[in-house]
């Protein structure tokens, strides 16, 4: 087992190996009080690893109720947060017990944001179980909804307690799920490690999984402890970002959060090649290492269809916007843009 430490304001451990979740109860007792723990997982991940999860807390000491919900992000909602707190409520959740969010990205972020208004905040944990929430959501403390308006438009920072990422359960994932995290993780690469990147453009780096989630973690927790609110460096976490939210909402959520930012990092560094803030190579680099994973780089859609959402991006100061550019593998900053050039600027990658 690998363990990562999180320097958020509150520090935590990311526990990352084979075998884990079994053991989850266990871990969190020592350093928890045994208390109630509102397990939320989708209905997918509750059939496959729900009696595993209560099973591992019950034994430990904790006492589990479960919370199931549709999959999917057309569950990131208002309606499916209201629900998950009333469900503690009827149930006489206090401020001593926690949460616990088993499964990808969706309930992470939606029990997390739970968890943060629950009574004014309640701790809970991470039990990632999709490549994506191994080595991204899981951590860092963004929860959120979506609103009618757009991905993650409600939201809190709040950090997790701890994250316990038993990589056993991602072999059930299908191999499209599992790509959706490998768009993040390539992203990890364009910003902080060629090598990571390098590995990831072979393809075939499911030998070394453990050591590629540890090393993804490692990167995001260097941006989280520097910055937790992102107002600043951890912005640059959102490469690929801004379009690939735009691109989830324009296709109704049929589009992944993972392939929107597939695309959102291919579109963007064509852009800075063609501004001449990074070379060519870089962009071609980056579409190569996403289609060797089985990910896409063209934009379905045309930009007068999408630039209009981009006024929701958090990055949007007024009629300003940040944007994460590649200067080259390894290296990315932000360009700060006036938001009526934005369609100029991006107008250069729509192919
Ligand atoms: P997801 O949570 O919807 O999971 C994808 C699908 O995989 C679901 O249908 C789920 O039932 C299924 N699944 C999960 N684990 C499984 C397993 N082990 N075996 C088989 N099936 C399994 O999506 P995701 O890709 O994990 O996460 C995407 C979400 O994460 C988006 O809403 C995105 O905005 C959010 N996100 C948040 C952060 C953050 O920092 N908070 C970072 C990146 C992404
Ligand atoms: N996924 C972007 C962040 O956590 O900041």
């Amino acid at each position: 087992m690998e363990t990562d430490n999180i320097q958020a304001a509150r520090p935590y451990k990311v526990h990352i190996g084979r075998g884990i979740l079994p053991k989850a109860g266990e871990l969190l007792r020592q350093n928890h009080k045994p208390c109630r723990i509102m397990l939320a997982a989708d209905d997918t991940v509750d059939a496959l690893y729900g009696d595993t999860a209560v099973e591992a807390l019950e034994k430990a000491g904790f006492s589990v109720c479960r919370h199931v919900f549709a999959h999917g992000e057309a569950s990131k909602n208002m309606e499916q947060l209201s629900r998950l707190l009333e469900h503690m409520a009827a149930e006489g959740f206090s401020r001593s017990d926690m949460a616990a969010a088993l499964g990808g990205g969706v309930t992470g972020d939606l029990t997390g944001f739970a968890a943060a208004v629950y009574q004014r905040g309640i701790e809970y944990i991470q039990l990632p179980t999709t490549f994506l929430a191994a080595i991204d959501s899981s951590v860092g403390g963004k929860t959120a909804v979506d609103l009618p308006q757009g991905k993650n438009q409600a939201g809190a920072f709040w950090q997790p307690s701890a994250v316990f990422c038993d990589i056993d359960t991602l072999d059930t994932l299908p191999a499209e799920i599992f790509a959706d995290g490998t768009a993040e993780a390539v992203k990890y690469g364009v910003l902080a490690d060629a090598e990571l990147f390098a590995l990831l453009s072979s393809g075939d780096f499911k030998s070394e999984l453990a050591a590629v989630i540890s090393r993804c973690v490692e990167i995001k927790g260097i941006f989280v402890a520097e910055d937790e609110q992102d107002k600043g460096k951890r912005q640059m976490l959102n490469l690929g970002h801004t379009l690939g939210h735009c691109i989830e909402q324009y296709s109704n959520y049929s589009i992944s959060h993972g392939r929107g930012v597939a695309i959102g990092m291919s579109v963007i560094a064509h852009c800075s090649a063609a501004a001449g803030y990074c070379g060519r190579d870089t962009a071609e680099a980056i579409d190569k290492a996403l289609t060797a994973n089985g990910l896409p780089v063209l934009c379905p859609y045309a930009i007068e269809d999408i630039a209009g959402l981009i006024q929701n991006d958090k990055k949007r100061r007024g009629d300003r916007i940040s944007l994460v550019i590649p200067a080259a593998i390894g290296e990315c900053r932000l360009l700060d843009i006036p938001m009526n050039e934005l369609s100029g600027f991006l107008a250069a990658a729509f192919r």
